[in-house]
């Protein structure tokens, strides 16, 4: 049995759309939802899912808060799903390759810092790129550069908004992210 945590700092739309998919997975098993903002809406969906919750500070997931209370949940593998914060070396050295992240873009395009939720699709606009995506990886110690898993793409029409883009994009998440994780586990 995996038992998965996630980590996320904000709405969590992705992480109520994993808690729900692997509910029915004999296999593998949200155990946990781990936090760095104390009104992020990750909260209430994990309350509603009757996910345990583990809210943190940064400074505590610095001096090793975070890693020793993974251990304690038994986690051996981590999705981030909006989560904003660079992990500290000692997580990403204890789950070598057992740490994914989503990105809202077709990476290396639109990576880095400062490159997270609707900047990204703001700048995917101002571009005029003409189609856009999704990027699951590795986490490694740089903002999204680990190894590529997957990526699906999207079209991007001239009256696309950043918000008509954020949704397409949105979609892409849902649909593909929990299916990816399942095939990386199994
Ligand atoms: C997603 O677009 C994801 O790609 C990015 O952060 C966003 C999180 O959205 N890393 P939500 O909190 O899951 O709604």
């Amino acid at each position: 049995m995996n038992r998965i945590a996630i980590l996320a700092s904000g709405s969590g739309s992705n992480a109520e759309n994993l808690i729900k998919f692997f509910q029915n997975d004999p296999n593998n098993s949200i155990i946990s939802i781990f936090c760095n903002k104390a009104d992020a809406g990750v909260l209430n969906r994990a309350e509603r899912l009757n996910i345990p919750s583990f809210v943190f500070s940064k400074k505590e997931m610095n001096e090793g808060v975070l890693l020793e209370q993974l251990k304690k949940d038994g986690i051996n593998f981590i999705v981030l799903a909006g989560f904003l914060l660079q992990l500290p070396k000692e997580i990403i050295e204890k789950y070598p390759n057992r740490i994914v992240n989503i990105h809202p873009a077709l990476l290396p395009k639109y990576g880095g810092k400062g490159m997270f939720g609707m900047h990204v699709h703001q700048a995917v606009k101002e571009n005029h790129e003409t189609e856009t995506g999704i990027t699951i990886h590795y986490v490694n110690e740089n903002y999204d550069e680990g190894a590529i898993i997957f990526q699906q793409t999207t079209k991007v029409n001239p009256e696309d908004t950043p918000e008509s883009i954020a949704r397409k994009v949105h979609d892409l998440e849902y649909e593909y992210f929990p299916k990816i994780i399942q095939q990386l586990l199994n």
